[in-house]
C-alpha cells in the first residue's frame, strides 16, 4: 500500500530500483512495495562515473546545505576549459537557506591530478586561489563576521579589510585574498577550498513519467572536516552533498533555476521547504552508494517502530565506489529516545540512540579470514566464520576488529523533508570525521549525512516488538529483500582503513 501513496518514490531512488518495482511486481505481488525497500543493488545502479571527470560548466547546489558548524549555504560553481573557475558561495541566516547573509566570490585555477589512492573513484586536483570577496546583504551579517574574526589576532588583521559597520555599502564587493592583499584572512574565517582537491563526476538517467529518461550530472566534490579546528588542515577522502550540472539536473527543483541565475551580489533566497514533523515510523533506504571519509562505501536500511522506540539498521559495506563488490555487512538494534528540538542546529531534532544488539556477515574472503584470525571473544562466540554467514556478536559486546562496541550510546541529530517529489526525506547526524563516534552530548552532528527515502511507512497496527531479521544469507545479486533496518554509526571509519 505505501507504493500507492507515493507513486514517484521510485525516481528518486534511481533508475534500478524502479525497475526492480517493475519486475517484482510482474514476478507476483507480493514483493510489490518492498523492492523499492531495498538497498541499492549493485548490478542495478546506473550511474557510471566520468573518467578522467569532466568539470566545464555550471554546478549548483540543488537545495540548502548544511555544514558542520552549522553553516547554512547554497553554492554556485563554474569551470572553465582553460581550468579557471568561477565560485560562488551564498551563507545564509536560517537552515532553510532564505535569509541571506553574506555571499563569497572565489576565483581561481583547479588542476586535476591523478586518481585518488585513498578514495577510490575520485580523482584528486590541485588548486590555486586567485581573488577571494565577500558580500554582505546587511549590516548585521557585516557586524556578525567582524564580531568572529575579533575573537583571534589574525582574525583582528583580516578585520582591518572590512569597513566599520556604519561605512558598509549594499553591494559593495570587500577583498579578503588577492593577488595584491597581504596576509591570509580564509584561516581566520574558517574558509577553505580544499573541497576542490577530491572530486568525481558521475551521471546517472533519471526516469520520467510518461517520457523518456532525463540525464543528470553530479559533481562530488571533497568533504568538510567536522571539526572546525582541524577544517584548515584537512585534505578530504569523503565527499559533500554532489553539486549538480546546472544544465543536467534532477527535476523538479525549485531551487535549481534560482541558484544558477545568482550572482555574489543577488543571491538565490530559496522556496520555503516543507519540513515535516519528524514521524520516524517506517523502513528507509540509500539512495545510491555513499562514500564515508577513509575509504568507505555503504548503503544503509533503517526500519523505525515508533509506537515502541525501537530501531533497526542495516550497513552494507563494499570496496568499491559502485558498491558492487560486498565487504561486511552489519546489522544492529536498539532503542532511541523522544526528540526534541536542537537549540544549536535550528530544524533539527536531537535524539539519543542505543545499540543493544548487532549481527555481522562477512561478505568476501578477506573480511572473513580477519573475522577467522580475530582474537578468540573480540567478536562473536567460538566458532569459525564463512563468507556470506551471519553471526551474532552481541554476546562479546560487538566486535573489535570491525570497531562495533557494544552496548553503545550515540547523540543523534534527524531532521526531516519534503523534497519536490513529495518524497519523505530523512536526514542523520553527520559522522566525525576522524572516525570517532558522536558518543556523548558534546559530538552531536551540526550537519547532516546524504538522506535517506522513505520506502515504506509504518503501519498502523504493527506495535509488536521489532525482530532482529535475519541477514539474506550470501552475496547473492538476487531481489531478495533485504529486511535489514538502520543503524546508526557504530562502526570507525579509522579503523577499517585496512579495507
Ligand atoms: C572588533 O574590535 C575592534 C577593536 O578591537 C572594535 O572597535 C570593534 O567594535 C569590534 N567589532 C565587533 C563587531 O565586535
Ligand atoms: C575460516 O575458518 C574456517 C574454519 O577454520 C575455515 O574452514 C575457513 O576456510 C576459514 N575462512 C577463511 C576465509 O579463512
Amino acid at each position: 500500500m505505501p507504493a500507492a501513496m507515493l507513486p514517484y518514490a521510485c525516481v528518486l531512488v534511481l533508475l534500478g530500483a524502479c525497475m526492480a518495482e517493475a519486475a517484482g511486481a510482474a514476478g507476483g505481488g507480493r514483493l510489490h512495495w518492498e523492492p523499492r525497500c531495498q538497498q541499492p543493488l549493485p548490478d542495478r545502479m546506473p550511474s557510471t562515473a566520468v573518467l578522467p571527470p569532466r568539470l566545464d560548466g555550471p554546478w549548483i547546489s540543488t537545495g540548502c546545505e548544511v555544514r558542520p558548524g552549522p553553516e547554512f549555504l547554497t553554492r554556485s560553481y563554474t569551470f572553465f576549459p582553460n581550468r579557471l573557475f568561477r565560485a560562488y558561495q551564498f551563507y545564509y541566516r536560517d537552515p532553510f537557506c532564505q535569509e541571506p547573509a553574506h555571499s563569497l566570490l572565489i576565483k581561481g585555477k583547479v588542476r586535476l591530478r591523478r586518481a585518488s589512492w585513498v578514495t577510490r573513484g575520485a580523482t584528486e586536483a590541485d588548486y590555486h586561489l586567485h581573488k577571494v570577496g565577500i558580500v554582505f546583504h546587511g549590516r548585521q551579517a557585516l557586524l556578525d563576521v567582524t564580531g568572529r574574526l575579533n575573537q583571534t589576532q589574525a582574525g583582528r588583521d583580516c578585520a582591518q579589510r572590512l569597513p566599520p559597520a556604519w561605512a558598509w555599502l549594499p553591494g559593495a564587493l570587500y577583498e579578503l585574498l588577492s593577488t595584491r592583499a597581504e596576509g591570509d584572512c580564509m584561516a581566520a574565517l574558517g574558509f577553505t577550498m580544499h573541497e576542490l582537491s577530491l572530486v568525481r563526476v558521475q551521471r546517472h538517467l533519471q526516469p520520467q513519467p510518461r517520457a523518456a529518461p532525463r540525464l543528470v550530472e553530479e559533481l562530488y566534490l571533497g568533504d568538510i572536516h567536522t571539526d572546525w579546528a582541524e577544517r584548515q588542515q584537512y585534505r578530504p577522502t569523503g565527499y559533500q552533498r554532489p553539486l549538480q550540472s546546472a544544465l543536467h539536473h534532477a527535476r523538479p527543483c525549485p531551487a535549481c533555476g534560482l541558484v544558477a541565475r545568482s550572482d555574489v551580489r543577488h543571491p538565490p533566497a530559496l522556496p520555503a521547504p516543507l519540513a515535516l514533523p519528524l514521524r520516524l515510523g517506517g523502513r528507509w533506504v540509500s539512495a545510491g552508494c555513499e562514500a564515508r571519509p577513509a575509504v568507505l562505501f555503504l548503503t544503509r536500511h533503517f526500519t523505525f517502530h515508533a509506537p515502541g522506540r525501537s530501531w533497526e539498521g542495516s550497513y552494507r559495506h563494499y570496496s568499491d565506489p559502485a558498491c558492487r563488490q560486498p565487504t561486511f555487512t552489519v546489522h544492529a538494534a536498539g532503542r532511541y529516545s523522544r526528540g526534541t528540538p536542537s537549540a544549536r542546529v535550528r530544524g533539527g531534532t536531537e535524539l539519543v540512540f542505543e545499540v543493544t544488539r548487532a549481527h555481522v556477515t562477512p561478505m568476501d574472503q578477506v573480511t572473513t579470514a580477519m573475522l577467522n584470525f580475530s582474537a578468540p571473544g573480540s567478536c562473536g562466540g567460538p566458532g569459525a566464520w564463512a563468507v556470506g554467514t551471519e553471526r551474532d556478536v552481541t554476546a562479546t559486546n560487538g566486535c573489535l576488529p570491525l570497531g562495533i562496541r557494544l552496548p553503545h550510546v550515540e547523540y543523534e541529530l534527524f531532521k526531516m523533508e519534503q523534497d519536490a517529489l513529495g518524497q519523505s526525506l530523512l536526514f542523520i547526524g553527520q559522522r566525525p570525521t576522524d572516525g570517532s563516534s558522536p558518543d556523548t552530548p558534546e559530538k552531536r552532528p551540526t550537519s547532516y549525512q546524504a538522506p535517506l527515502v522513505l520506502c515504506g511507512r509504518e503501519v498502523r497496527d504493527s506495535s509488536r516488538p521489532p525482530q532482529l531479521q535475519k541477514a539474506p544469507g550470501g552475496g547473492g545479486p538476487g531481489p531478495r529483500v533485504a529486511p535489514l533496518p538502520l543503524l546508526l554509526l557504530v562502526l570507525g571509519p579509522a579503523s577499517l582503513q585496512w579495507l
